[in-house]
């Protein structure tokens, strides 16, 4: 595999979206090499239809192992279609989440432990881990905040109490301070133009 493979990490609201937009304009002036975006299904039919299955509200009685499993599957599936033949045609791939949402959100968030959960998606990736994970660092009331700011409605995971936002910042930190050398912490609650520019001269050092 030739290209270069980024994720974006962080709670919604953290700025992900925003950021990747900005950073498609900039990477366009450093490289010819062609930039992907893409995030989980990332319009892999198969994992659209598994991903439904989790967020879906109205499925209630979906245990939290069957929920860590089914994020495991759709996200196979996105990187067998849509990653890593991007990565094979020498392309820059920017995801918006990868595993690292499921060893917080599942591991720590749900509590059924990270490191049960980082074995899990182990299993699933086989390896493929990105070269570079931007993880976008907010307080949680204040990711929590611009995302109510939007006015969208939260999803079955975004609806959960704060207390399972805590915990998902907490797993981002350590996580950030296991995989120093993957992993960078940038500061989510500067300034959108600064955040770029951070996130920016982290992709350089890869690119060229
Ligand atoms: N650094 C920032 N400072 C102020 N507002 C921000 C910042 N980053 C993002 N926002 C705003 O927060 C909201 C959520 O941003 P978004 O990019 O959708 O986050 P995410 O994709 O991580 O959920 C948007 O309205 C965006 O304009
Ligand atoms: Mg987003």
């Amino acid at each position: 595999m030739s290209g270069i493979f980024i994720s974006f990490e962080g709670p919604d609201g953290a700025g992900k979206t925003t950021v990747i937009e900005a950073l498609l304009k900039k990477i366009a002036t450093i490289t010819n090499k062609e930039v992907l975006v893409t995030r989980e299904p990332g319009g892999s039919e198969i994992a659209e239809e598994i991903r439904q299955l989790i967020l879906d509200p109205k499925h209630t009685e979906m245990d939290d192992w069957t929920e860590a499993l089914l994020y495991a599957a759709s996200r196979r599936q996105h990187l067998i279609e849509v990653i890593q033949p991007a990565l094979a045609a020498d392309q820059i791939v920017l995801c918006d989440r990868y595993v690292d949402s499921s060893i917080a959100y599942q591991g720590n968030g749900r509590q059924l432990g990270m490191e049960k959960v980082k074995q899990l998606n182990d299993f699933a990736i086989q390896g493929q881990l990105p070269q570079l994970t931007l993880y976008l660092d907010v307080p949680v009331e204040i990711g929590l905040q611009r995302v109510k700011k939007l006015g969208a409605g939260f999803d079955r995971l975004e609806g959960q109490e704060l207390a399972f936002h805590q915990r998902v910042r907490e797993a981002y930190l350590k996580l950030v301070e296991e995989n120093e050398d993957r992993i960078a912490l940038v500061d989510a609650t500067q300034p959108i133009d600064d955040v770029v520019a951070k996130c920016f001269a982290k992709i350089q050092q890869l690119v060229k």
